[in-house]
C-alpha cells in the first residue's frame, strides 16, 4: 500500500503559517534552525510526511520508540475509550486504576524475573532510570546499608536528561557542562568487565548500591555487547553485593528480537528500565521493573518501608491503555518473531557501507538496531562531514540522525518491509557518494 501525503487543511494550515519561531528544539541550535525546522505532520507505516507532503522513510522509528509503524489507529481508540471512561487520576498512596493494574501484571509477566513489581514513570526513560536509581538506594537503605549509595555507569552511556541521568550517562558532550548534578557517579569503560570489577574495589562494595547497564549501548552509537561482556559484568556485580540494573529503554518490548534484551542475552537483572517501546511512543510512558528481591523489603508483609517517590502522572490510564493495546498489537502481529526474522535481512543490506571510504565500520547483528560510523579520518579531515551526510541522506527521502558525532542511527519501526530497508541502504550509499565526490573537487 502506498501511504498518502497527509496535508494539513483548514485550521491546522491556518496553526502551521510561519510566525515569529517560538519552539525551542531540544539538542537544536536554534540560532541555525529557527523557521528551518522540518514539520511532520502525519505518518503511516514506516513513513512520515512533512507539511509540504514530502514523506520519508523513518529509518529512527522516531527516537527509537515507533515500533508499530505510524498511524495505528487502534492506539489513537484505545486512547479515546480510556479517556471517555477516566482520562486520568492520581496514583499516590491508595489510589489505583485498571488500566495501571493490567498493564502491570502485562509487563511483570513479559520480564524474565519471577515475582516482579512494576514501578511506571510518566515522562519516558529518563524518569525510569532516576526512579530505578533512586529506588536502589532505598533497597540498600531498607536493608540497613545506608552506605551504599554509589551508582556506576559506562562510558558511551546515555541514560536520560533528568539529574541522575545526565550524572550517569558517558557521553561528554551531554554530561560535561552540566556535571557533577549528583554526586557518588563512577564511571569504567563501556567494554571492560575488569574495569568494573576494580571500580568496585577501589571505593570498596559496601559503598556500591548498583550499575547502570545498556544492554546493547544505543545513542553512544549503536555498540552490541562484546563476546562475553554481560555475563562478566552480571557475575562481577553478583559476586560484590551491586544490583545490576539493565536500561532497556532502547532495547525494551522487542528492538533486539526477544521481548527483552535481559531475556536475549540470559542477563537476571535486579531492575530494568523501560519507556519507548512499551507505548511505540503513543503516549508518554516508562516503567521500572524491580526484581522480587529488590521488592521485598518494600512489599514484605509487615514492612514499614515506604518508597517516597512518584510522579503526578505516574501509572496514568490512559499511557497505560495506550500501553496494553500496544503490546496487543505486537503480538498479535507476532512483531518481536518479525524483527528477529529481519535482524540478518538489515545486517546483509548495509554490510556493504562498510567497503565505501568514508565509512569505518557498519554495526549490525542486534535485532533492528544499527549504525554506520563515520572513518575517523573523515570526521578528522571535515568535521562537519556527519551532519552533511544526515542532511543529504534525508534530502534523497530516509531520516537518520548523528549520534556521539561519530555514526548514523538505523532502528527502523518493527514494520519496516524488506524493500524499505533497501532502500535505507540504497540511500546512505548514494549520500556517502555524493559527499565523498564533493570532497575530492
Ligand atoms: C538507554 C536510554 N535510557 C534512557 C533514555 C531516556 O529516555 P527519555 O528520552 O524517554 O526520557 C534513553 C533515551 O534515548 C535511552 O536510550
Amino acid at each position: 500500500m502506498v501511504p498518502k501525503p497527509v496535508v494539513p487543511a483548514g485550521p491546522e494550515a491556518a496553526a502551521g503559517v510561519p510566525g515569529e519561531p517560538t519552539l525551542w528544539n531540544a539538542f537544536a541550535n536554534m540560532a541555525s534552525l529557527a523557521g528551518h525546522a522540518v514539520t511532520i505532520v502525519g505518518g503511516e507505516g514506516s513513513t512520515v510526511y512533512d507539511d509540504h507532503g514530502r514523506p520519508y522513510l523513518d529509518a529512527l522509528a522516531s527516537l527509537w520508540y515507533c515500533n508499530v509503524g505510524h498511524g495505528r489507529a487502534e492506539l489513537a481508540d484505545a486512547a479515546a475509550a480510556q479517556m471517555r471512561k477516566l482520562a486520568a487520576y492520581q496514583t499516590f498512596e491508595p489510589f489505583s486504576n485498571q488500566p495501571a493494574e493490567a498493564l502491570a501484571r502485562r509487563v511483570a509477566g513479559l520480564a524474565p524475573m519471577p515475582g516482579a513489581k512494576v514501578f511506571f514513570t510518566p515522562g519516558g526513560g529518563s524518569d525510569a532510570v532516576d526512579t530505578a536509581a533512586k529506588l536502589a538506594r532505598g533497597y540498600w537503605r531498607a536493608l540497613g546499608q545506608d552506605d551504599k549509595q554509589i551508582t556506576i555507569a559506562r562510558s558511551h552511556a546515555y541514560h536520560g536528561m533528568n539529574a541522575y541521568g545526565t550524572s550517569l550517562g558517558g557521553i561528554p558532550a551531554n554530561t560535561e557542562p552540566f556535571v557533577p548534578l549528583v554526586s557518588l557517579v563512577e564511571h569504567v569503560a563501556w567494554d571492560d568487565a575488569p574495569a568494573l570489577e576494580k571500580a568496585i574495589e577501589t571505593v570498596g562494595a559496601r559503598r556500591v548500591a548498583a550499575f547502570f547497564c545498556e544492554p546493547v549501548v544505543g545513542a553512544g552509537g549503536v555498540y552490541p555487547p562484546p563476546e562475553g561482556y554481560l555475563a562478566s559484568v552480571r557475575e562481577i556485580c553478583r559476586r560484590h553485593g551491586v544490583l545490576f540494573i539493565a536500561d532497556e529503554v532502547i532495547t525494551g518490548f522487542g528492538r533486539t528480537g526477544a521481548w527483552l534484551a535481559s531475556e536475549r542475552f540470559a542477563l537476571d537483572p535486579d531492575m530494568i528500565t523501560t519507556a519507548k517501546g512499551l507505548s511505540s511512543g503513543y503516549a508518554p510512558i516508562g516503567a521500572v521493573i524491580a526484581s522480587a528481591r529488590v521488592a521485598e523489603p518494600f512489599w514484605r508483609p509487615g514492612s514499614t518501608e515506604v518508597f517516597r517517590h512518584g510522579y503526578t502522572y505516574s501509572a496514568h490510564p490512559t499511557a497505560c491503555a495506550v500501553a496494553s493495546a500496544n503490546l496487543d498489537l505486537i503480538e498479535r502481529e507476532r512483531l518481536v518473531a518479525r524483527v528477529a526474522r529481519l535482524e540478518p535481512v538489515l545486517a546483509r543490506a548495509l554490510a556493504p557501507l562498510a567497503g565505501h571510504e568514508l565509512v569505518g565500520e557498519v554495526r549490525a547483528g542486534t535485532g533492528l538496531l544499527a549504525a554506520v560510523e563515520i572513518a575517523e579520518a573523515a570526521r578528522t579531515a571535515d568535521p562537519g562531514i556527519g551532519s552533511r551526510l544526515v542532511a543529504e541522506i534525508r534530502e534523497r527521502g530516509v531520516i537518520t540522525r548523528l549520534l556521539r558525532g561519530v555514526a548514523l542511527q538505523i532502528s527502523p519501526p518493527f514494520v519496516i518491509t524488506e524493500a524499505e530497508i533497501g532502500r535505507i541502504a540504497e540511500v546512505f550509499a548514494a549520500a556517502l557518494d555524493a559527499v565523498a565526490a564533493r570532497a575530492a573537487r
